[in-house]
C-alpha cells in the first residue's frame, strides 16, 4: 500500500483542525493556541488525567473534533525516548482509525525537542499499514483510514527524508508480505524493476542463460529443483556526480520460498512463513528506493540473486559438490542451508565494482533468530571498527539494533571439507549464524559486513508498530546509517 503523505507546515491553522496530536513533556505546557481551545471543564479534566499520569488523553471537543495529548516519557537516552514516542504513536494510530479521522495534525508543546513530533508521526504511519490485495469483498463497516499527517513546526528536509523512508519500509513490508504464488523469482525482478521505476533506481535483470554464462554455480545448484527459472537483478542508484565513485554494495537473498529442497523443513512454524526468505532482498529495494526518493548523493549498487528452494526430479542433494561462480568447489551436507550458496555468487561477483563497502542482508539461519529473537540484527564482519560503530550507532537511532559476533578461526574450522574446497555447513556444529558468516566471507575480498534478519524479519503476531508479519527491518537501519556515514572520511 501507499503510505500516508506527510507534510511541514509552519503555524497549526488558527481554526483549529478536526484532529490534533500535540505531544506534551511531563511537565510541559500544551501550545497556547490549543490549550486557549480547551472549554473550562476540558482542560479541568485534563489537568487531572495528566496529573494521574495517563500517556495518552483524547480530549472530545464535541462536534469540533479531538485533540489527542500524549505524553512523552523520561528514559535515559534520547533514542529510547523517541522509540517510546514511536509506540505511543501505535496507540494514538488505534484512536485515529476508531474515530475515523483521515488527516492529522501532531504539533510539540513548548519543551518538547524537535525530533520527538517526527518520531510520533513515524509511529503513526508505520501502525497505518495495511496489507490486503487479495481480499475481493470491501470491509464492512467500511474503515475510513488515515491519509494525510501534517507536522506542525517541522523542517522541509526532516519531512521528506521521513516519507523517503517510510515508503521505503512499506514497498519492503509489500514484497515480504506478496506469497510465493505471486511472486516467482522472475515475478519478484519484475517488482523489484516496477518499484525502481516509481523511485528512481535502475534494475538489470539477469535471467537464466545469463546467470548460466556468469556460471553462478550457488544459485543454479539451489534452482535446480524448481520448475521456475532464478533471477539475477542488478539495482543501482547513482544520483548525477557519483556515476564513478566506488559504491557501497547491498547484497540481499531473495530466497522467493524455502521449502528446504531434498532436506524438507516441517510445516508448522518454519516453512509455513517462508514466502518472506527474500526479506533481505526486499530491504536492499526499500533502502535503494528511500534513497532515490530523498535524492542522497551516494552511490548504491543492489544485487539480488533470486530462486525458490524446492525438492523437485532435478534437486541438488546432499553430498553434492558445486563449483561456485568464483571457481572454488563447496560439499553440500544440507540443501536447507541455501542462502549462504546464492549469497556467495553474488558476493563474489560484487568484486567487480570495486567497492568501499559491501553490506549482506539476508533471512539466513535459525540460529541468528534463537541468539536475539525478534529484538535484534547479528551482525558479523571484517570492515572496519569505525564502520560497525557507525552502523550500530545508526541501529540505536532507528531502534533497529544489532548485535555483534566475532568470527574466530575456530568458527571456520567448520567450513573445512575432505571433498571440496569448502563444506557449506556443518551438521550439527552450535552457532550456525557465525559459521554461516564465515562461509559468506570466503568469497569477499573488500570490507563487508553480513546481517541476519532472520529473527525481527516477518513477525506472527503484532508487536506495536512494526505489525505483523513483514516488518520492513534494516531499511530504517541501513538508510540511516547511509545518510550519515561517508566511506571516504
Ligand atoms: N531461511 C532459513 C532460515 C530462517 C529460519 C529464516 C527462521 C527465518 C526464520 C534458512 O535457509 C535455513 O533453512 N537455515 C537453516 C540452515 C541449516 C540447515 C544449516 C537453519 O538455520 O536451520
Ligand atoms: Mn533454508
Ligand atoms: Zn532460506
Amino acid at each position: 500500500m501507499r503510505a500516508p503523505k506527510i507534510h511541514s507546515s509552519p503555524t497549526l491553522p488558527s481554526v483549529l483542525p478536526p484532529a490534533i496530536a500535540v505531544l506534551v513533556a511531563a511537565e510541559g505546557a500544551l501550545p497556547a493556541s490549543l490549550a486557549s481551545a480547551l472549554t473550562a471543564p476540558e482542560a479541568e479534566w485534563l489537568a487531572a488525567e495528566r496529573a494521574a499520569k495517563t500517556p495518552l488523553v483524547r480530549v472530545v471537543r464535541y462536534g469540533q473534533g479531538m485533540i489527542y495529548v500524549l505524553t512523552a516519557p523520561v528514559k535515559p537516552t534520547p533514542d529510547l525516548v523517541r522509540e517510546a514516542v514511536r509506540k505511543l504513536g501505535h496507540q494514538l494510530q488505534a484512536l485515529l482509525l476508531a474515530d475515523r479521522v483521515e488527516a492529522l495534525h501532531v504539533i510539540g508543546g513548548e519543551t518538547v525537542s524537535a525530533d520527538l513530533p517526527l518520531a510520533l508521526a513515524e509511529g503513526v504511519v508505520l501502525s497505518a499499514y495495511y496489507f490486503a490485495p487479495y481480499k475481493t469483498k470491501p470491509e464492512d463497516p467500511k474503515p475510513v483510514r488515515l491519509t494525510e499527517v501534517t507536522v506542525v513546526g517541522a523542517a522541509e528536509a526532516d519531512i521528506n527524508w521521513l516519507a523517503a523512508v517510510l515508503d521505503g519500509v512499506f514497498l519492503t513490508r509489500d514484497l515480504v508480505n506478496t506469497p510465493f504464488s505471486h511472486q516467482s523469482a522472475v515475478q519478484f525482478a519484475d517488482q523489484l524493476s516496477e518499484a525502481g521505476q516509481k523511485a528512481g533506481y535502475s534494475t538489470e535483470i539477469l535471467d537464466q542463460p545469463r546467470i548460466q554464462t556468469l556460471k553462478m554455480g550457488g544459485l543454479l545448484a539451489v534452482n535446480q529443483g524448481s520448475p521456475d527459472p532464478p533471477t539475477f537483478s542488478i539495482l543501482e542508484y547513482a544520483p548525477a556526480g557519483t556515476e564513478q565513485d566506488a559504491p557501497i554494495v547491498l547484497v540481499g537473498k531473495g530466497v522467493v520460498f524455502d521449502t528446504g529442497g531434498l532436506s524438507l523443513k516441517p510445516t508448522p512454524n518454519s516453512m509455513d512463513f517462508m514466502k518472506s526468505d527474500m526479506a533481505g532482498a526486499a530491504a536492499v529495494a526499500g533502502t535503494l528506493a528511500a534513497l532515490a526518493l530523498a535524492g542522497v548523493k551516494r552511490r548504491v549498487v543492489g544485487l539480488i540473486p533470486a530462486t525458490d528452494n524446492r525438492p523437485g526430479e532435478a534437486a541438488f542433494a546432499p553430498g553434492d559438490v558445486i563449483t561456485m561462480h568464483d571457481g572454488q568447489t563447496v560439499e553440500i551436507t544440507n540443501t536447507d542451508a541455501e542462502g549462504r550458496l546464492i549469497l556467495a555468487d553474488a558476493l563474489s561477483f560484487a568484486k567487480r565494482y570495486q567497492p568501499s563497502l559491501v553490506i549482506d542482508i539476508a533471512t539466513l539461519t535459525g540460529a541468528a533468530a534463537a541468539a536475539v529473537g525478534k529484538e535484534g540484527i547479528v551482525l558479523v564482519g571484517n570492515a572496519s571498527e569505525e564502520v560497525k560503530d557507525a552502523l550500530k550507532a545508526a541501529g540505536h537511532r532507528v531502534h533497529e539494533r544489532l548485535v555483534e559476533f566475532p568470527l574466530w578461526d575456530e568458527y571456520k574450522e567448520q567450513l573445512k571439507s575432505d571433498l571440496a574446497d569448502l563444506k557449506h555447513y556443518q551438521p550439527g556444529a552450535q552457532a550456525g549464524h557465525v559459521s554461516a558468516a564465515g562461509f559468506l566471507e570466503a568469497f569477499t575480498s573488500y570490507p563487508w559486513l553480513h546481517l541476519d534478519i532472520a529473527g525481527p524479519s516477518f513477525l506472527f503476531a503484532p508487536d506495536s508498530y512494526r505489525g505483523k508479519g513483514g516488518t520492513g527491518t534494516a531499511v530504517r537501519l541501513l538508510t540511516e546509517f547511509l545518510k550519515s556515514f561517508s566511506s571516504k572520511s
